[in-house]
């Protein structure tokens, strides 16, 4: 079971790599551009992998801190959220929105990494 565990926090650091990636993209797009669906697939792999480590949490002898784990979740939320809406609605990305989603992404690597 610990391969498991062991295989989804691989995949869960890859989602992470995957939303970096999009925002250094995003950062270069030409003005006026739609938002990258990556932003949902990395949000989309974040979800799925954290729930899953979370969830399977009593069979792989994990101890996660609940209140972190919320938080996080809350935070992807956001960040899906407004992927969703941007992608969906293929209007241009405001300017805001690039720097609103990577400071999300490194909030939730923050929690991660100091709430322990
Ligand atoms: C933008 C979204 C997210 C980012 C960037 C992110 C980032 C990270 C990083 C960097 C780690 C490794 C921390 C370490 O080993 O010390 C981690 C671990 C973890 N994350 Fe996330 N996370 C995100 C969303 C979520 C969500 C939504 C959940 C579940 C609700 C979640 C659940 C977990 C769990 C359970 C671990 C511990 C894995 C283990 O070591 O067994 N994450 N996350």
């Amino acid at each position: 079971m610990d391969f498991v565990r062991l295989l989804l926090v691989f995949l869960h650091l890859l989602g992470m790599a995957i939303l970096v990636g999009m925002f250094l993209l995003s950062r270069r797009a030409e003005p006026g551009s739609p938002l990258n669906v990556g932003w949902l697939h990395g949000a989309a792999l974040q979800l799925v992998t954290g729930l899953a480590l979370q969830l399977l949490a009593p069979l792989t002898h994990a101890h996660y801190i609940n209140a972190k784990l919320g938080i996080k979740l809350l935070v992807l939320l956001v960040i899906a959220g407004l992927a969703l809406t941007y992608v969906i609605r293929r209007v241009p990305a405001p300017k805001w929105l690039t720097p609103t989603l990577g400071g999300l992404v490194v909030l939730n690597v923050g929690l991660a990494v100091f709430w322990t």
